[in-house]
């Protein structure tokens, strides 16, 4: 019995090999872009990049897991979702209203709730587990840009 759903176990894994995701990065106008756009010391500008950007942007880069399935339909949520959210390569064509909301909403996902990046990111990524120090920072460079916001 055991070794029947093993093995129907494994006919579903590779069944599902054949299911890829699409990687194509949508286009991106590097004048719209949040990093371009707000100017943040580099410091900042690296955090955003290995902490937000996979998801954020698009300019995406797929890790190895990505290719397996079904994780690789996992990762390809979290991108579309995460896009959908908040694209920072669309950042100047949003409106003065979203940017503030979004920034504000930043605060308390990178600072309070500590929800960003997502726990499975960080946890893949060693490099975006963000310190106390770092998250500080990076609110309070968020805060400071939304009073900016016209
Ligand atoms: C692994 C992908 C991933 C990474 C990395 C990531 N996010 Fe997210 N983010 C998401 C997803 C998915 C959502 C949609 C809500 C949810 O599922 O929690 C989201 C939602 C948000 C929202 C909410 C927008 C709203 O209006 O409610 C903000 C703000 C945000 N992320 C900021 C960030 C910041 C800042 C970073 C980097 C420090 C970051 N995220 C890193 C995937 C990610």
């Amino acid at each position: 019995m055991k070794k029947k759903i093993f093995l129907a176990l494994l006919i579903l894994f590779v069944i599902a090999q054949f299911f890829r995701i699409d990687k194509t990065n949508p286009s991106a106008d590097p004048t719209q872009d949040f990093i371009t756009l707000e100017n943040p010391t580099p410091e900042i500008e690296r955090i955003l990049k290995i902490a937000c950007y996979d998801c954020h942007s698009n300019h995406t880069v797929y890790p190895w897991y990505s290719n397996i399935a079904p994780v690789s339909f996992w990762v390809k949520r979290h991108i579309d979702n995460g896009r959908s959210e908040l694209n920072y390569s669309n950042w100047g064509n949003y409106p003065a209203r979203k940017k503030r909301h979004k920034l504000e909403e930043s605060v308390e996902m990178v600072v309070d709730k500590k929800s960003m990046p997502l726990l499975p990111y960080w946890i893949a990524h060693p490099e975006a587990k963000l310190s106390p120090e770092q998250r500080k920072a990076l609110g309070d460079w968020f805060a400071q840009i939304a009073e900016q916001v016209k």
